[in-house]
């Protein structure tokens, strides 16, 4: 089954051809990263407008990239939400259009589980209970898998998700947008050690976490900006493992899977890694390309986990 894949809920504009939800035909991308940069974030508006340029050309180069004409693809998918409510509607628009052109289903997928599903491309498989991390510009949040589509949240952040809380640091240290890569990248030229900044809720033995103090904490810190940006990043990924570590173990995670943006982080991925390795577990991490908005996984997460009643249905609102 070959599915045509649209992401537009946040900055950029994506389309994917995905077959059996693990093999990436065509994989693009039309990043509005630059445009959205002088203004130090996501501009609504501008985004929408740029969706609306982008996304007909990026579906017909996805075709002839795939050589593939219309009659070769079974259904369409599409990032329904959660999102920008003017960019999810260009994405959601374009595939009801083609749908009912085409007269092919449209599929519509939640974008928090196809951040998780990003882990399926490639062939790898996993067992469940799966337990996973989702941490992305807008969201962080441990969640659960007991079968395939079935996506329950069990935690999260009270505050800014992480990504956003990476962007905003960035923001204070001039380092640059988006955030998290420019803070990794000035963490590396730390020798650590020099700062301690306080890690939230550790008392607490919930699953949610807050980043708010962390941030103003940072704010206020004196310490050369490399040391800042390692501490920080430090204190962002210990957090996360943590929380994951906890549902991973509350919850007999079989498969430890992290998605979204900030699953690009490598001193993050390595942490969950050593973690998972310590209690054996197998662990999916998305080759970067999948962690970052990107719409290969909303075609896997179409395949794996919608309903066949949810694959015929037209209606697709923007809330799912
Ligand atoms: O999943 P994503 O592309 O979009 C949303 O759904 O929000 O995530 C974007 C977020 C941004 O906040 C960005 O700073 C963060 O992911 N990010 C990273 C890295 N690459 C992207 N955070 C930490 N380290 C990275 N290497
Ligand atoms: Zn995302």
């Amino acid at each position: 089954m070959k599915i045509l894949a649209i992401e537009t809920s946040c900055d950029d504009t994506a389309v994917s051809i995905v077959e059996n939800g693990v093999k990436v035909l065509t994989h693009l991308v039309a990043s509005q990263e630059t445009l959205h940069a002088k203004f130090g974030g996501v501009v609504p508006e501008v985004a929408s407008r740029e969706h609306l340029k982008a996304i007909y050309p990026l579906i017909d180069m996805a075709l002839k990239r795939a050589k593939l004409t219309v009659k070769n693809i079974d259904a369409i998918a599409v990032t329904a939400g959660p999102g920008l409510l003017g960019s999810l509607l260009v994405g959601v628009n374009a595939a009801k259009t083609l749908g009912y052109l085409w007269n092919k289903p449209v599929i519509p997928v939640n974008h928090l589980q196809a951040h998780i599903y990003a882990g399926k491309l490639g062939g790898q498989s996993w067992q469940f209970p799966v337990v996973g991390l989702v941490a992305s510009g807008g969201h962080s949040e441990i969640v659960l898998l007991k079968k395939e589509g079935d996506y329950i949240y069990l935690g999260g952040t009270r505050d800014d998700a992480a990504g956003e809380a990476f962007d905003k640091v960035a923001r204070i240290l001039g380092a640059g947008y988006p955030g998290g890569p420019a803070i990794a990248k000035l963490a590396e030229g730390a020798k650590g050690g020099k700062i301690t900044l306080p890690r939230p809720m550790v008392k607490e033995v919930g699953l949610d976490f807050s980043f708010s103090g962390l941030k103003t904490a940072a704010l206020r810190a004196k310490a050369p900006k490399a040391e800042l940006a390692h501490e920080f990043q430090e204190v962002v990924n210990e957090t996360l493992t943590d929380r994951l570590q906890r549902a991973v173990e509350r919850y007999k995670a079989k498969t430890v899977i992290i998605g979204g943006g900030v699953a690009a982080n490598r001193n993050l991925r390595a942490k969950v890694e050593a973690m998972a390795q310590a209690k054996n577990l197998p662990v999916l991490i998305p080759d970067f390309r999948y962690c970052t908005d990107n719409a290969s996984m909303i075609g896997a997460a179409a395949y794996f986990g919608t309903s066949k009643k949810k694959r015929d249905w037209y209606n697709v609102g923007v809330a799912i």
